[in-house]
């Protein structure tokens, strides 16, 4: 599987959250699974393909509205949270796909449309990814590939990096790079690159619902993957101490016991000749 200097795009992190992604995502990521949907609304004669679908917010969305979708992605621990999902809503059209979506184990022209939200923006070869996209939809198909806009679009990374530097003033600071998805022209170039036409990128801001800063702390502590790597480099103990100082931090300057955050993502879509 991919390697990068980037350790999100290893499965490891992802496997280490999986277990609580769910709940954070929810929370997070349903305001841009909602919106993914009405920038493309499904048709329900679609056969459609979420790449680096997680525990699948996306994918149990579709399958209501659409024939049937195929998600994939490169962690078995996330991929058995979305079957147990599936299990527990009775949804029997998902087929999942233990794969990279670097490289999709699908045949070329199979699918009416394709997404990866936030998944795709972790590939090591991001064109490769779009590429695979491209080769898999059929003629005419849609894809939508989302990405994190840079902090200074997003009061919740803004929260959640302000709470880590409370307690570790020396842990580094989320930096701007040009060099990724959250710059909209390198997104639009990267998309006609692999040969989609009519690309458009839509900047997309979410007000999340209101949270309290302990439930706030708890959900990007234990389902967000750049939390899991800094907490696996500390012993239990200095956790322990961490989390307290980060909970005073939020309570301090939350006193009103509400956290009211927005965070903006780029939806880069694109249609295939
Ligand atoms: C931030 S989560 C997004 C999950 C989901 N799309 C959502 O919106 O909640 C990123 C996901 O990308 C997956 N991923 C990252 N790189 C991948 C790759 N090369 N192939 C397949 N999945 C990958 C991770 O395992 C993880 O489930």
């Amino acid at each position: 599987m991919s390697t990068s200097n980037n350790p999100l795009s290893n499965s490891e992190p992802w496997n280490l959250v999986a277990e609580n992604y769910g709940e954070m995502a929810d929370w997070v990521m349903t305001p841009f699974a909602k919106k993914a949907l009405e920038i493309l609304p499904a048709d329900k004669s679609s056969s459609v393909l979420d790449v680096a679908c997680g525990t699948g917010i996306l994918t149990c969305m579709m399958a209501n509205l659409v024939n049937n979708v195929h998600a994939l992605d490169f962690s078995t621990d996330m991929l058995s949270d979305l079957r147990a999902r599936l299990n527990k809503r009775e949804i029997q059209n998902v087929e999942i796909t233990y794969g990279d979506g670097q490289n999709l184990p699908f045949k070329d022209n199979t699918f009416n449309d394709a997404f990866s939200l936030f998944g795709l923006m972790f590939f090591p070869d991001r064109i490769k990814g779009f590429k695979e996209l491209y080769r898999v939809l059929k003629p005419n198909g849609l894809a939508i590939v989302s990405s994190w806009a840079p902090l200074e679009k997003s009061t919740l990374m803004q929260a959640t990096s302000a709470a880590v530097k409370a307690a570790l003033p020396d842990a580094p600071s989320p930096r701007a790079n040009s060099g990724t998805l959250e710059n909209p022209e390198l997104f639009k170039i990267e998309m006609e690159a692999a040969g989609f036409q009519s690309v458009i990128i839509h900047e997309v801001t979410m007000d999340l619902p209101e949270i309290t800063p302990n439930m706030f702390w708890k959900l990007m502590s234990e389902g967000g993957a750049p939390i899991a790597l800094l907490k696996i480099k500390h012993s239990p103990e200095e956790w322990n101490s961490i989390n307290e100082k980060i909970i005073q931090h939020l309570n301090s300057t939350y006193s009103s016991n509400t956290m009211k955050l927005a965070t903006t993502a780029y939806f880069g879509v694109g249609r295939k000749k």
